[in-house]
Order: C-alpha cells, then structure tokens, then sequence
C-alpha cells in the first residue's frame, strides 16, 4: 500500500478521529489515578485561592495535558481571569512583569508609559488590578507557568513578590508551575519560595493496567467502529515494557503501531506486531544515526 495511504490510517482502521495523537487536546485526557488527583487538588486551590501550586514531572508524563485540561476545567467558570506562559525565558524582571501586563490586558495609568516604568511601579500597577478583580469583582487570577524549570532566580524571585499580595484571607494571584524534577532543585534552596508551596504532586509513568485503559480510552474517543478489540492483552504488555508507562512514549508507539497496520493491512495487533515496530524503529534510527543525522523524537 502506498504511504500517501497512511495519512487518513485513522479512517481505513475505522477511527472517526486521529486516536493517537500527541497534541495536548482535552477532549483525549484520560483520568489515570494520578492526573485525576493533582487535577482535582488544582480546581480545590484554585477555589480555595490557596495561592502556589507544583507540578513535577518527567519528561513525557503528561504536564502539558493536564495544564490544558485544567484551562479547560477553568474556562467553564465564568469568574477566572487566566494567564498561560509556555516558555518562562524572560531576561529581566521587569520583561515578565511587562508580559504580564500585556497578557492580562491589564491597564496602565494614564502617566505610565510600558517603554520606561520601573520594576516598583509594574508591581504597583499589577497589585491594583489584583486588588480590583479579587476584591471588588470577586474574580480568581490564575497564572500557568509550564517548562516551569526554565524560570530563573530573578522570575522566581518576581512570583514569589507576586505572591505576597494577600489578604487576611487568601492569595490575590494563584499560580500553578509546571515542570520538570529540576524545577525542585532549584526551588528547595529558596526557603522563602518553598513555604509557600500550598499543594506539591508530582506524577509518575503509569503501570500496565492504566496504560492499557489509556489506550483503550483513547481508542474509544476517536470513535473507533470496527467492531473487534485492535490490541490483544500481550500487546499492550509489550507497548508497557517498551515505554515504561510514559504517556507520550504510549502515544507515539502507539501511533507507529496504527501506522504499520495499514501499510500491512491488517486489523489486529499481537506482541510480535508491536516488537516488530519497535525494531524498525530502532533499525531507522540507528541508520540515522550513522548517518550522522540528530535523533530529536525517538521513543
Ligand atoms: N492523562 C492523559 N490522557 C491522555 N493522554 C495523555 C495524558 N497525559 C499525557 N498524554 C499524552 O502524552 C503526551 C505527552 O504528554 P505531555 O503533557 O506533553 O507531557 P509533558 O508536558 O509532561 O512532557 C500528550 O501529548 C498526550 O498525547
Ligand atoms: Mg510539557
């Protein structure tokens, strides 16, 4: 079968959706044990307005969607006002401060110019409109922060004056880190930062049971209608031993997997099928290797 073919695998497998992708979509987000529980533990902080929360977390574990879902989740109360920060690389405070007035669309005084106020008075400005939003409008300020390890001494020393803007009862700025275990290293040395850590999780690769529900989760959602079960019990042993449970591991084999079934017009997946794949796999990245090629993706 020609590999043009592959692109719709989705429909010739009888999937009304891609099941297997690895973009952060919601609507895919499966509730493992450990992602229900921070995701839960979120929505309580955030309504408790508890302040700082930290997400840990390999690389692959799920940070991201779980980021995405909670938007999602926030999104459907109409009294949050969020911020997400994808990439927390700001030179200088005073950039973060800005980017953040920018992105909160957060008025300046009439006599403050965004070209040449001082750090003091970006600070100012943001702490009236928390005070305004919180206090007056009964508002909940969220500000996401993923790849939180990329946040230097000077951002974290920022959110950290962010977060002393509090009344007698609650935080006015709620934030929520997502990063990496370096993330914690960094942190555990700043004794005024980690006190006011409210709710700390980090989550770990699934074990073999969510792995499977995981997948069939996801196979169910793309609206999969044909009829037998696509991956037999020792396939998905084989999917586990090869991705340790690491969810974007489980996706991007998983998607070779729903490749390699069309090229080979075939239906159902067996533990030779998904070894087979993975010594492709393997085959064509070590030739790429030698052909002196970077290996960015590889599962
Ligand atoms: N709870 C989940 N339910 C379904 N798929 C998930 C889940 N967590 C992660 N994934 C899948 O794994 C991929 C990688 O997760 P991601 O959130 O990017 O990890 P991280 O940000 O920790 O590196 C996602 O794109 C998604 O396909
Ligand atoms: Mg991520």
């Amino acid at each position: 079968m020609p590999a043009d073919n592959t692109l719709g695998y989705y429909s010739i497998l009888g999937f009304q959706r891609e099941p297997f992708s690895t973009s952060p979509n919601p609507e895919f987000f499966y509730h493992t044990r450990e992602h229900d529980l921070a995701l839960t533990n979120l929505l309580i902080e955030l309504r408790l307005r508890r302040g700082l929360s930290v997400i840990l977390g390999d690389v692959g574990t799920g940070k991201t969607t779980l980021s995405r879902k909670l938007l999602h989740e926030l999104n459907k109360r109409g009294d949050i006002i969020f911020h997400m920060i994808l990439d927390p690389s700001f030179s200088t405070q005073d950039q973060f401060l800005l980017s953040l007035v920018k992105n909160m669309d957060i008025d300046l005084p009439d006599n403050l110019d965004v070209k040449n106020c001082d750090l003091l008075e970006l600070r100012d400005v943001i702490e009236t409109f928390l005070i305004q939003k919180t206090l007056k409008e009964n508002r909940t300020i969220v500000l996401i922060v993923d790849e939180a390890q990329k946040l230097d001494l000077a951002t974290l020393e920022s959110l950290r004056i962010l977060l002393n803007f509090e009344t007698n009862e609650h935080k006015l700025i709620q934030l929520v880190l997502l990063g990496q275990l370096e993330l914690y290293s960094k942190i555990v040395h700043m004794s005024n930062f980690l006190d006011r850590i409210s709710f700390k999780f980090t989550l770990n690769p699934l074990d073999v049971n969510e792995t499977k529900e995981l997948i069939n989760f996801r196979i169910n959602k793309a609206g999969y209608k044909g009829g037998a079960k696509i991956f037999l019990d020792d396939a998905i042993s084989e999917v586990y031993n090869y991705t340790k449970g690491y969810p974007r591991k489980i996706t991007m084999l998983c998607h070779k997997i729903m490749k390699e079934l069309v090229m080979e017009d075939q239906k159902i997946v067996d533990n030779t099928f998904v070894r087979d794949v993975i010594e492709k796999e393997k085959q064509f990245f070590s030739a790429e290797k030698n052909e002196g090629v970077e290996v960015i993706n590889q599962v």
